[in-house]
């Protein structure tokens, strides 16, 4: 939350943080999103996720308006991303399809691998790939021989949640390996879905972490409250 604020203020763009206590109410928070929801001075509304386990985070998601909403999490936002005619695209999904195209890397026909199915990540991931004509597998924790299917990816995303999870061996020599994990260790640093130290030996391309997907996503959001002003006519 602290880069996203930080961001806001290089791009010019005016931001109010709220920083609930932990005991704030499911009541209490709906009633901020409502005001916020009606204030004309904001386009863009972003409930920091996860949320305490007494608040329930799709009727939360679901009071955002799907006009401000710029973390693409409303339905009707996924909804419009599953058909291919959206205004705001999931921030980290967006990142990873922006270090892509900047890459110079033709989707077409290749074979895409996501490993994990997070509505944040790996869902809206798939149909972004998609639409640009990948070959898309979504893999989880619970793939058998996950083995073979990271090792067919031409693209493989690593969203996960779990440390150094894709190792080199699971890697085909020359593929473009984007690690969305972010997990701090016990010794409080930094490190991805996938073994970095092994992968870069075979991958054609990988990301680092931390400084990969990281600053897209933060890029990303900036991108879409942009967008937000302009079509809500919200800005301040
Ligand atoms: N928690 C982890 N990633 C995200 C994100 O992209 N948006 C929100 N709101 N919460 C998150």
């Amino acid at each position: 939350m602290r880069n996203k604020e930080r961001a806001c203020d290089e791009c010019g763009i005016y931001s109010e943080k709220y920083a609930l206590s932990e005991g704030t109410s499911q009541e209490e928070l709906l009633h901020l999103i409502a005001s916020l929801n009606n204030k004309n001075s904001i386009s863009g509304i972003l409930v920091q996720l996860p949320l305490p386990a007494h608040i329930d985070e799709k009727t939360i998601i679901n009071a955002i308006s799907p006009e401000k909403d710029v973390d693409a999490f409303h339905p009707v936002n996924v909804g419009k991303i599953m058909v291919g005619n959206y205004d705001f695209v999931p921030c980290t999904p967006a990142g990873v399809m922006e270090l892509i195209k900047e890459s110079g890397i033709d989707l077409c026909g290749k074979e895409c691998v996501i490993v994990g199915r997070s509505n944040i990540v790996g869902k809206p991931q798939a149909m972004l790939l998609l639409h640009q004509n990948g070959t898309v597998t979504i893999c989880h924790s619970k793939t058998v021989n996950l083995a073979e299917k990271t090792r067919n990816a031409d693209i493989l995303v690593a969203a996960v949640g779990i440390p150094n999870f894709i190792k080199g061996d699971m890697i085909k020599k020359g593929a473009v390996v984007i690690d969305v994990g972010i997990n701090r260790l016990e010794n409080k640093k930094l490190c991805g879905d996938v073994e970095f130290e092994t992968a870069e030996k075979v991958a054609g391309a990988i990301t680092p972490v931390p400084g990969g997907v990281g600053p897209m996503t933060i890029a990303m959001l900036m991108k879409n409250t942009v967008k937000a002003a302009i079509v809500n006519g919200t800005r301040g």
